[in-house]
C-alpha cells in the first residue's frame, strides 16, 4: 500500500520539488502519494510549484496565532486526509506536543546538520564559520524538541575546497535532494502496515 503523506513547506521548495517530481514519475511513485502540500506562510514560492505540478495545495497563515491554537486548526484540517506520514521540508514552524503525539514518529525532516551537533536554522553557515572539513545533512524523526529526534539516515557532505557559504549551500542542497528522496523510500516501504 502506498503511504499517504503530506509535505509541509514554509519558503522555496525546492526538496518538495524534487519529491514531488519523484512521486509522479520517478522513485517515489510506487511508495507514497502526495496528498497535500501545507504551507503556514501564504507567500511560501514552493506552493506555486506544487500547484503547476498539479499537486493539491493549502494554507493556513501562522503569523500571529499561538502554537497550539494554529496547530489545533491544522490538524482538524488534516484530519479527514487520513495521513500516513507528514514529511517536514523547510517548515520552518516549531510544532505543539499536540501536534507531535497525534503524528508520533510518523513526522519525518531534513536538517542541513548533524542534529546531534548543531540545531535549529542555519545549518550551512554554522558549518562554514566553523571551517569544517565536512559536515552530515540529518535525516529524522521529529520529537518535541527542535532537532534532537532520533536520527534515521546521515550523509557525509565534503566541504574541502569549499571556497563560499553559497557553493556550500549548493552542494549541500543536491545531496539533501539525493538523500531525502532515497531515504523516504527506504522508511515507506519498510513500513508495510
Ligand atoms: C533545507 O536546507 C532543509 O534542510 C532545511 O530547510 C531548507 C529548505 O530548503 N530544513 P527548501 O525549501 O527545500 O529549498
Amino acid at each position: 500500500m502506498k503511504k499517504r503523506i503530506a509535505i509541509f513547506i514554509s519558503g522555496r521548495g525546492s526538496n518538495m520539488e524534487v519529491l514531488l517530481r519523484q512521486v509522479r514519475e520517478g522513485l517515489l511513485r510506487d511508495s507514497c502519494s502526495v496528498e497535500l502540500v501545507f504551507s503556514n506562510c501564504p507567500a511560501a514560492p514552493g506552493l506555486k510549484i506544487a500547484e503547476d505540478l498539479g499537486f493539491l495545495t493549502s494554507c493556513i497563515p501562522s503569523a500571529g496565532k499561538k502554537r497550539e491554537d494554529f496547530d489545533k486548526k491544522v490538524l482538524e484540517f488534516l484530519q479527514p486526509l487520513n495521513l500516513d506520514y507528514i514529511v517536514l521540508a523547510g517548515y520552518m514552524r516549531i510544532l505543539s506536543p499536540l501536534f507531535i503525539q497525534a503524528y508520533a514518529r510518523r513526522i519525518i525532516n531534513i536538517h542541513p546538520a548533524d542534529s546531534r551537533v548543531f540545531q535549529g536554522v542555519g545549518g550551512y553557515a554554522w558549518a562554514f564559520e566553523q571551517g569544517l572539513q565536512k559536515t552530515y545533512i540529518t535525516v529524522h524523526y521529529v520529537d518535541e524538541g527542535v532537532d534532537t529526534g532520533d536520527i534515521i539516515a546521515q550523509r557525509e557532505l565534503d566541504m574541502r575546497g569549499i571556497k563560499s557559504l553559497q557553493e556550500l549551500e549548493e552542494k549541500g542542497l543536491a545531496l539533501e535532494h539525493e538523500m531525502y528522496v532515497e531515504v523516504l523510500k527506504e522508511i515507506f516501504e519498510k513500513d508495510r502496515v
